[in-house]
């Protein structure tokens, strides 16, 4: 080997960092901005968690299954680490309920960082390799201050649809739900935050955004959310805005206006009922009745025709009946949603609905699997229905690459967020119109006609 050279720099090894992130959009968006620090701290992204110097598992607690899946990937990095003494680090929701309990139990594992705490992830490091100690950061930030602010344009160029956080957090109470306990109490991104985001964003290319929040329409920084949606919407070169996820006790007139209102606002929206009887409703603690949802439902569907709706339902919740269960079948008959997620009820550390499931009646785990399942085979059917209306339509499709199931195919979204695989030639991040040929519960195909 040759002798290095006196004015040659030695430069450090590279160390690679792996990202698994589970849950909702919430954490995918977090685990964006964990890996621009982690870029901007040397470290380059690997998609082969063995190749890695640090593995973060960012993390979801809203059903067992979700905490289960954490446990067994966490299994598998365990032999990374052994084999290369690779950092493990724990992020997002199961770290924030469970920091004790996990540092206990995996003691492998080198830090637990809480949804709140992404911006303290250089520190965190510095401490873990300094010390070798274990550290756990999950203080809450009760400000509107807990966003880590995506620090550069860059890291979004080339892509066609991104995510914007306006919000964290959740004041709802629903007796199921873990997320106020992971995520904390409401705080609102202030308005011109949002909008330097997405006008970044707008620079290099990104012509749709999805403003994202676990109860977005309760969004108070600086306006309410109808305004917000009219502000984004009034950005130069943003094509398309979306939102995810609204409570429908917050859908105000003022929100259903704006739906009716703006063009670019596309027409999708996802409204959680969860179920269809009232009884259950009120044990939930969602604040509406079956005959209220539908009757916000209509007023939206007046307001912007044609709008696909789509929903969460949660099977087998304590008490419910199979008469309960009926209520929810016949309200989804009614709602004709676009698409149905289906859920079996899971109790959750710290709800009520937990607290009290013997005194309502656990319901077998086999009904609660038989009735999603009816659920989700009822849903499929629908969807195949709504989505055998288009064959025949052309329709704008904002173009995002090629297929995922066939090359040869290019692949895009419509308005209603409907998958579209189709003949063409039109370039990622352009608007093709494709003509449809045929529908699939969950895809539509066609050709592009311009
Ligand atoms: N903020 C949204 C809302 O108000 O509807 C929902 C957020 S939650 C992360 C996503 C979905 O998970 C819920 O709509 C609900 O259907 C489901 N979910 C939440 N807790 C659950 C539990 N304990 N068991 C089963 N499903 C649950
Ligand atoms: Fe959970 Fe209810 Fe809040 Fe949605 S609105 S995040 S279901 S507590
Ligand atoms: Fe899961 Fe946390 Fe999202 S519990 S659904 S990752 S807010």
């Amino acid at each position: 080997m040759e002798p290095q050279q006196e004015n040659e720099v030695a430069r450090p090894p590279e160390r690679r960092f792996f990202i698994h992130t589970f849950g909702c959009q919430m954490n995918e968006a977090d685990s964006a901005r964990m890996g621009e620090i982690l870029r901007r701290l040397g470290y380059l992204r690997t998609e082969i968690a063995e190749d890695a110097d640090l593995i973060l598992l960012n993390t979801c607690a809203v059903r067992d299954k979700a905490e289960q899946k954490v446990l067994s990937a966490l299994g598998r990095y365990r032999e990374v680490k052994q084999a290369r003494g690779t950092l493990l680090g724990l992020a997002g929701c199961v770290a924030q309920v469970h920091k004790d309990r996990m540092l206990k139990q995996v003691p492998y594992l080198d830090f637990v960082l809480g949804p709140d705490a992404v911006a303290k992830l250089p520190e965190v490091l510095s401490k873990v390799k300094e010390s070798r100690a274990r550290v756990a950061e999950t203080a809450w930030i009760d400000s509107a201050s807990y966003v880590f602010p995506r620090a550069e344009a860059e890291t979004a160029r080339g892509k066609v649809s991104e995510f914007v956080t306006v919000m964290k957090g959740c004041d709802n109470v629903c007796s199921f739900c873990v997320v106020p306990h992971t995520r904390g109490r409401e705080q609102s991104r202030p308005v011109e935050e949002v909008l330097s985001e997405v006008r970044m964003l707008a620079s290099v290319g990104v012509r749709e955004v999805t403003l994202i929040g676990q109860n977005v329409n309760s969004y108070r920084g600086g306006v309410d959310f109808a305004d917000l949606l009219r502000q984004v919407c009034a950005v130069d070169g943003i094509w398309r805005v979306r939102f995810t996820t609204s409570h429908p006790t917050d859908l105000s007139d003022r929100l259903i206006d704006a739906c009716g209102e703006l063009e670019r606002l596309m027409p999708h929206f996802h409204l959680p009922v969860q179920s269809g009887s009232d009884p259950i409703l009120a044990k939930m603690r969602r604040g509406y009745t079956a005959a209220e949802y539908l009757d916000r439902l209509e007023r939206l569907r007046q307001a912007r025709p044609n709008i696909a709706v789509t929903t969460d339902v949660i099977a087998g919740f304590p008490g419910e009946t199979d008469a309960d269960f009926e209520e929810t079948m016949k309200l989804v008959e009614q709602a004709r949603y676009d698409n149905i997620y289906g859920f079996v009820y899971s109790p959750r550390p710290k709800t009520a609905a937990a607290l009290h499931e013997q005194e309502w009646g656990p319901v077998p785990y086999a009904s609660k699997v038989e009735r999603v399942e009816r659920l989700q085979a009822r849903g499929r059917e629908i969807s195949l229905e709504i989505g055998q209306a288009q064959v025949g339509r052309k329709i704008e499709v904002l173009v995002e690459g090629p297929s995922k199931t066939d090359p040869d195919k290019r692949f895009g979204r419509s308005p209603e967020n409907r998958v579209v695989n189709f003949v063409g030639t039109a370039e990622a991040g352009t608007l093709a119109t494709v003509e449809i040929s045929k529908a699939g519960a969950n895809a539509l195909f066609g050709n592009q006609v311009s």
